[in-house]
């Protein structure tokens, strides 16, 4: 596999031989945020470019392009043997870091270019050191990529867009490639930190109301916030960043004991600890814009997150909107399961669970899994309830595991599992090791849950 650098250096200039590109990216804040970066890199050359967000990649999706020059972004690897079925003939750029379950079988002939520094999960399993850039994700590696595209402190501006995208999948930015990027940019004054709260910033009531990660039982619960913060002594309308030291602490300290209850095995990291400023975005919190671009991805508006990314000011009202919107359906979810023990169902390897909320899936088994089911991998699943035209309907299914879990039974992985069950079925899985998806065909739930359950099984035995 050729560097980082080299790669990402080609990827640069084969993208100033072109006129237009098609970009496709993944529907979460990484995949918009990285989308984000190559628009602004793209517009400030003069390169015209088409968008389109997407929750997955398939044969026919595949098929269709016909651009002289596509930029898969957080997507694409588990793809490569389509993209070099159909796309071998033109210029193809994959900016991606989920795992490839097999070898990518990508000719060196062709042109076709996949920048993915997780490298082969044989190279993995050999337990080889990855290169430098182990713990980018997509938004990272795009920033790198425009950062060539522009040469000397060009492009460096998009660090906000890069940090945010790597808050959207809880990846470290203190170490590695991550926080070359973050130093760079906070020395050039495009980032600030600072230590405190990592609840986002607005005001205290409503933060509480709606904040699901980290899960505080009190979220869609106005009486008991109201109760809570009056006996802390905090003004629920002021902002986290009005509140001085000793009343954040005193808030911060209250709240981890809350949250700890739920979750005992919490450490304070996920309360307290660095904020992100983005200096040069229309949205300065790094949590909430990131917490923004995932809703309107999630809720179908990614134009609204693209928007963001190329500082459209006047759009931040209606990003602010759909974060709330996407909240309360999460939020709405959790009061459900917490008040109907019988939303899950328990099997010797999983907890699943049935939710009527489209686009909530992923986030919604991450929290499941972190505070409330901890013992065993979570799985929430979406019946949707129209096929598009022509098509069969699908079920969209999320499987998450929390870390403790994982180091206790070493041998779990998610995307393996969730591949492999839904090939049993007719579907589409894949992801990482403690956070995978899948798409099935309608009406094979059961068996799919069942195969679950029977590899993960097995691969707990073969730790
Ligand atoms: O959809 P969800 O948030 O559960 O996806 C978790 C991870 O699994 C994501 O990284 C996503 O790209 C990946 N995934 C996949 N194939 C699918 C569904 C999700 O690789 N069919």
């Amino acid at each position: 596999m050729m560097g980082l650098r080299k790669s990402v250096e080609k990827a640069a200039e084969l993208i100033k031989e072109h006129a237009y590109a098609r970009i496709i990216s993944h529907y979460d804040a990484d995949g918009i945020t990285s989308a984000g970066i190559i628009c602004n890199a793209l517009l400030r050359r003069g390169i015209q470019f088409h968008t389109t967000i997407v929750s997955k990649l398939d044969r026919s999706f595949i098929q269709g392009l016909d651009e002289d020059l596509i930029i898969f972004c957080d997507m694409g690897t588990a793809q490569s043997d389509l993209i070099m079925e159909y796309l071998s003939k033109k210029d193809v750029i994959i900016l991606d870091h989920h795992v490839p379950l097999a070898a990518p079988p990508i000719s060196l002939e062709s042109s076709v270019l996949l920048i993915n520094p997780v490298g082969s999960r044989s190279m993995e399993k050999r337990g080889m050191e990855n290169e430098v850039g182990d713990g980018i994700c997509a938004a990272g590696l795009s920033y790198l990529m425009a950062r060539c595209m522009a040469g000397d402190k060009g492009n460096l501006d998009l660090a906000g867009l890069a940090v945010a995208g790597t808050l959207g999948d809880k990846l470290e930015l203190t170490k590695g490639i991550n926080k070359l990027i973050v130093d760079e940019a906070i020395k050039e004054g495009v980032i600030s930190v600072k230590k405190g709260l990592k609840l986002g910033d607005g005001k205290i009531r409503e933060l509480m109301l709606f904040s699901t990660e980290p899960y505080i039982p009190l979220a869609g619960k106005g009486k008991w916030v109201d109760a809570f913060l009056s006996k802390v002594g905090i003004d629920g309308d002021k902002k986290v960043s009005d509140l001085g030291k000793e009343a954040e602490k005193r808030l911060s300290d209250a709240l981890f004991a809350l949250v700890r209850e739920s979750n005992p095995e919490i450490s304070e990291g996920a309360l307290v600890g660095t904020t992100y400023i983005l200096n040069s975005e229309v949205v300065r919190n790094g949590l909430n814009f990131m917490r923004m671009v995932d809703a309107c991805g999630r809720l179908g508006n990614a134009s609204i997150g693209i928007g963001l990314c190329l500082r459209e000011e006047g759009l931040v009202e209606a990003a602010n909107s759909l974060y709330l919107t996407f909240q309360s359906k999460l939020v709405s979810e959790l009061n459900r399961i917490e008040s109907d023990k019988g939303a899950i169902k328990e099997l010797p390897n999983i907890f699943s669970l049935f939710v009527h909320e489209r686009g909530v899936t992923g986030v919604l088994a991450g929290i499941v899994a972190d505070y409330l089911y901890t013992g065993k991998t979570v799985v929430v699943i979406n019946k949707q309830d129209r096929a598009e035209e022509g098509k069969v309907a699908e079920t969209k299914l999320s499987a998450r595991c929390n870390k403790k879990l994982l180091a206790v039974s070493k041998g779990i992985d998610l995307a393996q599992a969730m591949e492999k069950a839904a090939r049993e079925v007719g579907g589409v899985g894949g992801g990482h090791p403690v956070a995978a998806g899948a798409s099935i065909p309608e009406g094979s739930e059961e068996k799919f849950i069942a195969a679950l359950d029977r590899i993960i099984g097995a691969q707990k035995g073969s730790e």
